[in-house]
């Protein structure tokens, strides 16, 4: 019973494996996207069925023994305990709290390769030789994978809900820190193969928490999605090193698989963002401390919604940066009607998206369709960057870092050489916000003190439904 058992969940591994693969091409697309997350919930609903049916199968055998019984009650548990505490949570959660929710998922991945390699330690499993090397191998690897993922996690956690600063942490020589621990843990590996004792269990999992802590809180607000993706990234690889530990094959193809594809979309995002790979998976190695300070830019110019809208009457093309603050102010709707609005004038209404506006990648595409905007005048940052400075009016709306002149023009900035949304060669250009804050990477905006911008201050939501009644009134006038 038990032999077949594990034959039908061997094959239902592949048919999940398979499944997930098909999903992550399915997600690739807008169009597919829908089909790519079914295949992903049909691929995780069999593994979870087999997993649970082989469980089960194993506790019915009579040669088990209580062991196996009690595997199925804690399997059940944990399936009703983390299914119920996951769909609440994902019902729950803002789409502008997702990287963060993301985050402490990645940390649970990471505490569960810890604990699977302690257990893979501390379980006798009879083998000896060479094949004995490889499992203490893996026990160590799993560890420490598995903890710089839960800590790094935690970090990036605390940041992104602004629980701690998202200023990096610039600790003297921290390089070295960093090299000194990969090395430290080279030389405790090749020990633990040859002599497993607790105590070298023990420091790499001390090392692999700090390590994990340092590389995140080192990395600056600016650099945090690329840090988002890789800590995914490391997620999928502490989970194929369980899957190691545990002989699960499916484990091991899923890690793998979200481990390479993240690591792919950190890569994206680095060169999207201008970033060295290395240095930012390095915990920001290379990277020096930022030289510019407070620097006085001079006094901001406010106007009212009554002004932006005739501004916007007057205007023949328009073009709309829209930012994490208009995820916020859940403003997309309002935009959406005031983009219709204008193009009912026949103004030439388009929208520059930069690849990390928002909190995650995509962000607001997805609030814009779901406002039902049209995709062909939703262009990204490069589609747009050159055609900006024929803008009559540029509205930056609720987005800040990727809208700032620094990142182009002052080496000296923690977001030096980050590609921008180049607004400020407009003919003008109003910024919806509440006040003159910075943004997620807390470095100040000199374009909000250049002559060509004026301060639309409120919350963006309200902002645009004032201009939309504004323009209404222009209309009657007319
Ligand atoms: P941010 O630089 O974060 O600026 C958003 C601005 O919105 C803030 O300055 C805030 O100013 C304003 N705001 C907040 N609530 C508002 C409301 N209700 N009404 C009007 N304005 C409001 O946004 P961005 O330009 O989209 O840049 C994204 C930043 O997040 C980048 O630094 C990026 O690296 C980082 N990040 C991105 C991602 C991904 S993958 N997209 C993931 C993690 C981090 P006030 O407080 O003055 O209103």
């Amino acid at each position: 019973m038990t032999v077949v058992a594990g034959q039908v969940a061997g094959a239902a591994y592949i048919v999940a494996a398979l499944l997930f693969i098909l999903s992550l091409a399915g997600l690739s697309k807008h169009e597919t996207s829908r089909r790519g997350v079914t295949f992903g919930i049909v691929g995780m609903a069999i593994a979870l069925i087999a997993t649970v049916w082989v469980t089960a199968a194993g506790a019915w055998d009579s040669e088990a023994g209580g062991a196996a019984v009690t595997g199925l009650v804690m399997l059940v548990v944990a399936v009703v305990v983390g299914g119920a505490i996951g769909l609440w949570r994902a019902r729950v959660v803002e789409m502008t709290g997702m990287p963060e929710l993301i985050a402490l998922l990645h940390s649970f991945v990471g505490l569960a390769a810890v604990l699977v390699g302690w257990n893979g330690a501390l379980y006798d499993t009879g083998l000896e030789g060479a094949l004995a090397d490889i499992h203490h191998a893996e026990v160590f690897i799993g560890v420490f994978i598995g903890g710089v993922t839960f800590t790094g996690s935690i970090v990036a956690f605390l940041k992104l809900s602004a629980r701690i600063s998202s200023k990096p942490l610039m600790l003297p020589g921290k390089n070295a820190l960093n090299i000194g621990a990969l090395v430290a843990f080279l030389v405790l590996t090749v020990w633990y193969v040859i002599t497993p004792e607790l105590w070298l269990l023990v420091a790499v999992t001390l090392l692999a928490l700090a390590l994990g802590w340092h590389l995140v809180a080192s990395i600056g607000g600016g650099d945090m999605p690329v840090v988002v993706s890789m800590l995914n990234s490391y997620s999928g690889w502490a989970a194929a090193a369980a899957g190691f530990l545990l002989n699960n094959d499916l484990l091991i193809v899923t890690g793998a698989l979200v481990g390479s594809s993240g690591a792919y979309l950190s890569y994206i995002m680095c060169k999207a963002m201008n970033r060295s790979f290395l240095s930012v998976i390095a915990g920001g190695f290379g990277i020096e401390a930022p030289t510019s300070s407070d620097q006085e830019y001079g006094e901001h110019r406010e106007i009212d919604a009554e002004s932006a809208a005739d501004m916007l009457a007057g205007a023949q093309t328009v073009v709309i940066t829209p930012g994490y603050g208009m995820a916020v102010a859940q403003a997309q709707h309002g935009v959406a009607d005031l983009v219709q609005k204008l193009r009912e004038r026949g103004v030439d209404v388009r929208f520059g998206i930069h690849p990390v506006a928002g909190r995650l990648p995509g962000h607001m595409n997805v609030l814009l369709a779901e406002a039902k905007v049209p995709y062909d005048i939703v262009l990204e940052m490069d589609e747009i960057n050159d055609d900006l400075s024929a803008a009559d009016v540029v509205l930056v709306i609720g987005a800040n870092d990727t809208v700032n002149p620094a990142a182009a023009e002052d080496p000296g900035s923690p977001i030096a050489g980050m590609p921008v949304l180049r607004v400020w060669e407009a003919q003008n250009v109003i910024v919806f916000k509440r006040s003159m804050a910075s943004g997620y990477a807390g470095v100040q905006n000199p374009l909000f003190y250049r002559d060509n911008t004026q301060m639309l201050f409120g919350d963006a939501k309200e902002k645009v439904e004032e201009i939309l009644f504004q323009l209404s009134r222009v209309s009657e006038l007319r």
